[in-house]
């Protein structure tokens, strides 16, 4: 029975890894998750120079999910190289590096100072809704996606995952134009922009107004968008948003993705990423499926 999946010629173990901003870089979690149970760890955004984030309050509970307008705040590309890569390198699992910019620059500079780190793919965020410049500015027009796609893979040594904004009409458009610029992988969904209103305050909850949606509530949104996406490039995918359970994760590999990214269940119980581990096993074995692969976008 195979759970191994390839991600433009990087094997993995196994399709489950952590989503973005949801796991740090696995430090704190790994006293509940043994990191060398998980196909890949993906870190939070990392920028060329510390980035402070947004005024607080920056976290709200909605039904079914959450709001977060964390702003991508990090340490910079070189406390995570001295701090968190040593840290994830003993582990049997592949590491994947969130990148953030403001401008093309800044992406292009973290990417060219990660070339020779112990990194096995890129994840470039041109999606992240609580940014004013760059983020989703950059994600949310095919034609800047496709000329950060390109300057980027200039420069990458490792293959490059350009993850996809659900704030747009068509979302296939912008994947298509990732791909156009050279994309290895696509990863989607990120945050759907949302907003709470505190009515016995009479203000916004959140310090930024706005805030990126996550959790069980976009989990219908994100499976139609990775089989549309599916349908639409041929690149592998990493499917995410909501993904609480295995049922979940089958969901988004029956739409489409190779692999899956688990995020805000994360909060409500670290250990859901081992668990769809086991559980995908146990699935394969139950209805006596040889490979994970052959689940792969299998409902058309
Ligand atoms: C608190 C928080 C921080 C996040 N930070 C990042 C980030 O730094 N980079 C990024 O690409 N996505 C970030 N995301 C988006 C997630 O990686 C993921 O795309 C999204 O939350 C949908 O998955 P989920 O519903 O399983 O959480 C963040 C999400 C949350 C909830």
């Amino acid at each position: 029975m195979n759970l191994k999946v390839n991600l433009a010629g990087v094997e993995l173990n196994n399709p489950v890894m952590t989503a973005s901003g949801t796991f740090g870089s696995g430090m704190e979690y790994s006293s509940f998750v043994d990191l060398n149970q998980l196909g890949a760890v993906v870190t939070k955004g990392v920028a060329n120079v510390p980035w402070p984030g947004n005024p607080t309050p920056r976290i709200a509970e909605t039904y079914g999910g959450m709001l977060n307008a964390v702003g991508l705040q990090n340490p910079g590309i070189d406390v995570f190289v001295e701090r968190d890569l040593p840290f994830l390198k003993q582990y049997d699992t592949k590491v994947i590096v969130n990148v953030c910019g403001k401008s093309t620059k800044d992406y292009v500079e973290v990417v060219e100072r990660l070339a020779d780190e112990a990194v096995d793919l890129l994840e470039i965020n041109i999606s992240c809704p609580n940014v004013k410049e760059g983020g989703i500015a950059f994600g949310q027009n095919p034609k800047s996606v496709e000329e950060i796609t390109r300057e980027v893979k200039r420069v990458a040594k490792q293959p490059i995952i350009m993850k996809l904004s659900p704030n747009v009409t068509d979302i296939t458009e912008t994947a298509k134009a990732a791909e156009a610029g050279g994309a290895d992988v696509l990863s989607l969904i990120n945050t759907l922009t949302g907003m709470k209103i505190d009515v016995n305050r009479r203000c916004f909850v959140l310090a930024n107004k706005t805030g990126g949606l996550s959790g069980p509530a976009i989990k219908p949104v994100a499976v139609r968008m990775v089989y549309q996406v599916a349908n639409a490039v041929n690149l592998p995918i990493i499917g995410m948003g909501g993904i609480m359970n295995v049922e979940d994760a089958l969901e988004f590999i029956l739409a489409g993705a190779t692999a899956v990214s688990v995020g805000t269940a994360n909060f409500a119980n670290p250990c859901t990423t081992m668990e769809i581990v086991q559980g995908l096993q146990k699935y394969l074995e139950k209805n006596k499926i040889d490979d994970i692969n052959s689940l792969v976008g299998l409902v058309k």
